[in-house]
């Protein structure tokens, strides 16, 4: 009968609140759960310890069937094989049951699942992959996929880790997401309840390590109460398979240990770290390793003694492998202080630069944790040159979940086919088959060791991202680490059919938004490979162009009144396309042959340079920030059109963050288009750019306690202006008259900084519209402002409503700390137009 009614409810939609926190491991009954008749009994894990990722396999297959399929299920440590689940690893199951010559082709981590009738086999090749299946059979499962048969699944690569950039106060550098699970107050947290959920979340992935710190990293964790805190960690994790790790300061000697150098060749230091590592090893026995940032935007590392980054590395590698360690020696090396002058300096060539003449020379148990394209983490780069140049050095690839430059989560922005495109990126090594994927493995040049790494800095929020719909690519990263080849838009499939359960409407709307999301993303950010043109002097989040050049950060765009683009060619560039393999480097070094898409990350062209598209550059950018502004707007009417198909507890969640993405879509259309048009003077054809008819602006209304003010940089403002209140205790007003009739939804464009939160009143002839507050900074959980820029522009939309000619149109704003209700413009739109 309790089947008959969650069927029920499941059926007709109506689904109890959500918080996110269960992700994609909510095990909610499914609704054909009944007609699965051939349920196991019992379940016997073979496991030895309670501390054993099969215990937890045992215990996890019995929480899942409960919840999806409505069984309560035994668990036992021994018993018979038929009408059970059986998980173990090889080893227990063939010393119980016998051989199991179909298990025969296990690699580490791998896992054999057959499922025939009510008999399952989950067996792994150590216990680790045995969860893994457990957790493969529980996804199959809620997924309704009840199909018979077996088959054996093996990781691409033995290294998928996450890394957490959290700092030892608790912030999270780059997290969008509240503070850290991990550490707190300079110390490691002693409240494991959140770090024992990731792991379990993370295992269901078949990730199997994370970096609890910073790569800025702080030596005060290698306290021996840090050091007692990181074993609490590992105690956590250790159940679900994950293996702990941690960011080292490469100065700790020094600023830490009391010893006066931290010269990687000199013998103290060297004992130094092995002591240090050998009593974390004495707390921890299976810690992973270390991951190293060195000499890299003003951290301390073996160049500071003119030693090699080899000598650096191989010196934790050292102290490591006694205990079977690895280090992460990152890749991530440049000089943030180059010369803008020198038309050759390129950030894009450091780390091939820096890493020249090293391959080879590092230890065995190093791995060089390489981001997937040269600069970092932007919409559109092509893979680092370095993945073809290590031939004799193991290496991994380093992604990011977090979404420093993509929108922070506050933006929809599903990254696995950014990913994916990476992935499938044929080098050409040595004109033979060389796909980064191939590379990262290990597989493409026999290295040993390999994989991936993804900074994914999640945080207190019970939704761990700051965003629902941001768990997807948390989802695919563990996915597509096991399985590069696995197509995104099936990873994403799955994820949603988890998240969301089964509804027809759902699935498509979400797929459908989720595929959209990073073309759109690129369309009304940055296009033609110059990168995102985020603000990269500040937080990385709204739109600023010209902070890209003019300095020695080297995120440069060339961009003057003629021509915009890197030119990187060998012939009269950079030449960073000859870092690459010879086929490879002619198809960029030829403005013909290289694709639209990374035509400005290779070539510097005028804005009338034409695209393969027949469209100018300049052109291409005006139409790509409309279409891109326009499907961020699609995206709140595709999700209005899910009410009552979600639990209204996640639909408002989406929805607000839908609605104000689709504002911020403007604010980016509109400041980039009048960006260039005004440094480039060419027009758009379409008319567009600068063209608003529907707005009224701020600054043209009458003020009382409101004045002017120019906002910088200037196109973060519709009309360069905006207004503020004259002090910050006094309520302003403008108002103007309205001289038509209608139903217009009305959209006001404000700024929402940090330090204060502002009160706003917007009525008609003294009937209120709505009222609101600027306290997006409570809602976002983004790095917010605290100026009137691109980061800080928003808009809220008051629907149809009704105008009458002769109306006063009046915006009240209560002024809060230094948030002085700064205003825009005000837009009437009739329906369908976006202004
Ligand atoms: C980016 C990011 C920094 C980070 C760095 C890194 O530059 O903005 O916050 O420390 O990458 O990856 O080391």
């Amino acid at each position: 009968m309790l089947n008959v009614w969650l069927c029920l409810l499941v059926c007709i939609g109506i689904v109890t609140a959500e918080d996110g926190s269960q992700a994609w491991l909510r095990y909610a009954p499914v609704p054909q759960a009944s007609s699965y008749q051939s349920l196991p009994s019992s379940i016997v894990a073979l496991n030895s310890t309670r501390s054993s990722p099969v215990y937890t396999a045992g215990q996890e297959l019995q929480r899942g069937v409960k919840g999806i399929l409505g069984k309560q299920l035994s668990v036992n440590s021994t018993g018979k094989s038929e009408s059970t689940i059986v998980v173990g690893t090889l080893n227990a199951y063939q010393e119980v049951f016998g051989n199991l010559d179909d298990a025969d082709d296990l690699e580490e981590d791998g896992f054999y699942l057959s499922i025939e009738d009510s008999k399952v086999l989950i067996i792994g090749q150590n216990e680790r992959g045995a969860l893994y299946g457990a957790f493969e059979y529980l996804s199959r499962i809620a997924q309704e996929m009840f199909e018979t048969g077996s088959s054996i699944s093996n990781p691409h690569a033995p290294i998928r880790w996450t890394n957490e950039w959290d700092n030892m106060d608790g912030s999270i550098e780059r997290g969008f997401a509240g503070p850290s699970i991990f550490l707190k107050n300079g110390y490691v947290t002693d409240n494991i309840t959140r770090v024992t959920e990731y792991a379990r979340l993370l295992a269901s992935i078949r990730i199997n390590g994370i970096i609890v710190n910073n790569v800025n990293a702080n030596a005060t964790l290698l306290s021996s109460r840090n050091i007692e805190g990181l074993g609490r960690l590992a105690d956590a994790m250790r159940p679900y398979g994950i293996q702990l790790g941690i960011s080292l300061n490469f100065a700790s000697p020094h600023d830490f240990g009391g010893l006066d150098t931290f010269d990687p060749l000199d013998p103290e230091v060297d004992a130094w770290w092995a002591n240090i590592t050998n009593k974390i090893y004495s707390r921890v026995p299976d810690m992973a390793g270390y991951l190293v940032k060195a000499n890299s935007e003003g951290q301390p590392g073996p160049l500071t003694y003119n030693r090699t980054l080899a000598d650096g590395a191989n010196m934790f590698a050292k102290a490591v492998e006694p205990h079977g360690g690895i280090v992460m020696f990152r890749a991530f090396v440049y000089d943030n202080h180059i010369s803008y002058s020198n038309w050759t300096a390129d950030r894009a060539n450091a780390a091939v630069d820096f890493f020249n003449g090293l391959d080879g020379k590092f230890d065995e148990n190093v791995v060089v944790q390489i981001k997937y394209g040269p600069i970092d983490f932007q919409v559109r780069e092509p893979p680092s040159p370095l993945f073809s140049a290590l031939r004799n050095t193991s290496v991994a690839i380093e992604l990011q979940v977090t979404q420093e430059y993509l929108g922070q989560q506050c933006h929809l922005v599903y990254l696995a086919p950014l990913w994916k495109e990476i992935f499938e990126f044929d080098l050409r090594a040595d004109s033979r088959p060389s796909k980064v994927k191939e590379i990262f493995s290990g597989e493409r040049f026999r290295r040993p060791l390999g994989g991936s790494a993804a900074v994914v800095n999640v945080g207190t929020n019970t939704t761990w991202l700051g965003s629902h719909l941001a768990m997807s690519n948390l989802y695919a990263y563990g996915i597509m680490a096991w399985d590069p080849s696995i197509e995104p838009e099936a990873v994403l499939q799955n994820w949603i059919r988890l998240t969301f359960g089964f509804d027809r409407q759902v699935m498509d709307t979400i797929t459908d938004m989720s595929m959209k999301s990073w073309p759109a993303y690129e369309n009304y950010t940055g296009n033609l490979g110059i990168q995102t043109l985020t603000d990269i002097l500040y937080t990385h989040y709204g739109p600023n162009p010209a902070s890209q050049d003019n300095n020695g950060w080297g995120q440069w765009t060339r961009a003057d009144q003629f021509s915009i683009g890197m030119d990187r060619t060998v012939k009269n560039g950079t030449g960073n396309a000859g870092q690459y393999p010879p086929e490879i480097a002619r198809t960029f070094e030829n403005i013909d042959t290289t694709p639209d898409n990374l035509l400005l990350w290779f070539h510097h062209v005028p804005y009338t340079q034409p695209l393969k598209s027949g469209k100018t550059v300049i052109q291409h950018f005006y139409d790509a920030h409309y279409e891109g502004a326009a499907t961020a707007q699609s995206f709140v009417k595709q999700w209005d059109s899910l009410e009552g198909q979600i639990d209204a507890e996640r639909f408002k969640e989406i929805q607000f963050r839908q609605v104000y993405q689709a504002g911020h879509a403007l604010v980016w259309r509109d400041f980039i288009n009048e960006f260039y048009r005004n440094l480039s003077s060419i027009p758009d054809e379409a008319k567009r750019v600068g063209h608003h008819p529907y707005r009224i602006e701020a600054e043209n209304m009458t003020l009382i306690g409101y004045r002017r003010q120019a906002v910088t940089p200037a196109p973060a403002a519709s009309g360069y202006t905006a207004i503020v209140t004259t002090s910050n205790g006094t309520a302003g007003t403008a108002t103007t008259n309205i001289s038509f009739s209608g139903t217009f939804d009305i959209a006001v464009n404000y700024f929402d900084l940090i330090g204060g939160k502002a009160k706003y009143e917007l009525s008609l002839s003294n009937r209120t519209v709505g009222t609101w507050a600027g306290d997006l900074e409570d809602k976002l959980g983004h790095a917010p402002s605290t100026f009137l820029d691109g980061h800080s522009a928003t808009r809220i939309t008051f629907k149809s409503v009704q105008v009458q000619a002769g109306d006063i149109l009046k915006v009240v704003g209560q002024p809060d700390g230094i948030e002085l209700a700064p205003l825009d413009y005000i837009s009437f739109l009739p329906p369908g137009v976006v202004d």
